[in-house]
């Protein structure tokens, strides 16, 4: 049975996108082993269900990912968006890397990638704090708009704080941020000040690394090279991007207490996007995939009934008695 996908407005763009998306950082590695024939067939496996919008970034897989997603556009005649980021080829990654020079030379880098005119949104990729106090950053981007060069832009922001001081930007249409039900203090005051100023919210990490699609255990194990093994404790980037920044076992047993919540019929991975689309304010998730299976079942979740309060209650409590003290007030 095909799902029903459902779309809502991104910012102020005019586009309309599809409330489960695509997020492709895993076809583009450090997830450990991946085959470009899975990803393309699970990325062609999205547009067949309807997905339209696909998340990505200059390094993911050093443009690899980037470049699987000019191959998706040029195999299909669906008309799809494509979002990617800039600012993480920095190194060091410092506030003074975000100029003119560089940004310009990154967006010129994913223009080749993409093999497109114009890039369709350009998100800052979590960028230092600093960043979101330079307003000539922004004017930068707002010159690569009327240049032609990028059609809009947003940001990709780590803590509530940053995304709060980046909508004051009036051209910010998009704000990505990590929300699921183990990072819960988004909805608290951000989403109704990006509501207010109609700037489109994609939640990521939208299963928690996969935690929540609820098919890991204590036997799990992960490739050297996924961020898995080798992040989970920020040896390599921001801690939250792993996990949520929760660990292993915590994760495992929050998911234990979530597991008779879920409907009769319904796995965990759709009931844990489900409850991300109850929040009005979200544009969309944008699960990461590499298999076909894994885009279908993710898809299921835009046509699933809305979960009951009860339901809500429910996670909110496990929320606030498990996951709340290790996580609220560090993002
Ligand atoms: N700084 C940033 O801007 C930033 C940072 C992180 C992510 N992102 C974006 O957000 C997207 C999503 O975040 P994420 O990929 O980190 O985390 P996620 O979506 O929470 O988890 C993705 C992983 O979960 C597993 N999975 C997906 N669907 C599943 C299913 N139905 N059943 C079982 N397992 C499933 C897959 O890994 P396995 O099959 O290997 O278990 C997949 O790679 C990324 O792809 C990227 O586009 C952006």
């Amino acid at each position: 049975m095909l799902a029903r996908m459902d779309y809502r407005p991104l910012g102020r763009t005019g586009w309309n996108v599809s409330s489960i998306s695509f997020g492709g950082w895993a076809i583009g590695g450090t997830w450990g082993p991946v085959e470009d024939s899975d990803s393309q067939k699970a990325l062609h496996r999205a547009v067949d269900l309807g997905v339209n919008f696909f998340d990505t970034a200059d390094v993911y897989g050093d443009g690899h990912s980037e470049r699987l997603l000019a191959r998706l556009r040029r195999e299909r005649s669906e008309p799809i968006v494509i979002a990617t980021k800039a600012g993480r080829r920095l190194s060091p990654h410092h506030a003074d890397g975000y100029n003119r020079k560089n940004l310009t030379a990154f967006v010129e880098r994913s223009l080749k990638n993409l093999a497109s005119e114009a890039l369709d949104l350009v998100q800052l990729h979590c960028p230092p704090i600093d960043v979101y106090y330079r307003p000539e950053v922004f004017g930068v981007m707002d010159d690569l708009v009327a240049a032609g060069k990028i059609r809009f832009y947003g940001v990709s922001v780590e803590r509530v704080e940053e995304a709060l001081k980046a909508i004051e930007y009036p051209n910010v249409q998009s704000v990505q941020i990590i929300y699921n039900m183990f990072r819960q203090r988004p909805a608290e005051l951000f989403f109704k000040e990006a509501k207010r100023r109609q700037v489109g919210i994609l939640a990521r990490l939208p299963l928690s690394s996969g935690l929540l699609a609820g098919k890991m255990s204590a036997a799990s194990t992960f490739a050297q090279d996924d961020h898995r093994s080798f992040n989970r404790h920020g040896e390599a980037f921001d801690k939250g991007e792993t996990f949520s920044g929760i660990d292993f076992e915590t994760g495992l047993a929050a998911v234990e207490e979530l597991r008779p919540l879920v409907p009769a019929g319904v796995s965990m991975a759709s009931f844990a996007l489900r409850w991300i689309l109850m929040a009005d304010a979200v544009t969309c998730a944008i699960p990461g995939a590499k298999r076909t299976g894994q885009v279908e079942e993710n898809v299921r979740a835009a046509d699933l009934p809305a979960l009951s309060p009860a339901i809500m209650t429910a996670i909110e409590r496990i929320y606030e008695r498990k996951l709340r003290a290790l996580v609220h007030h560090n993002w």
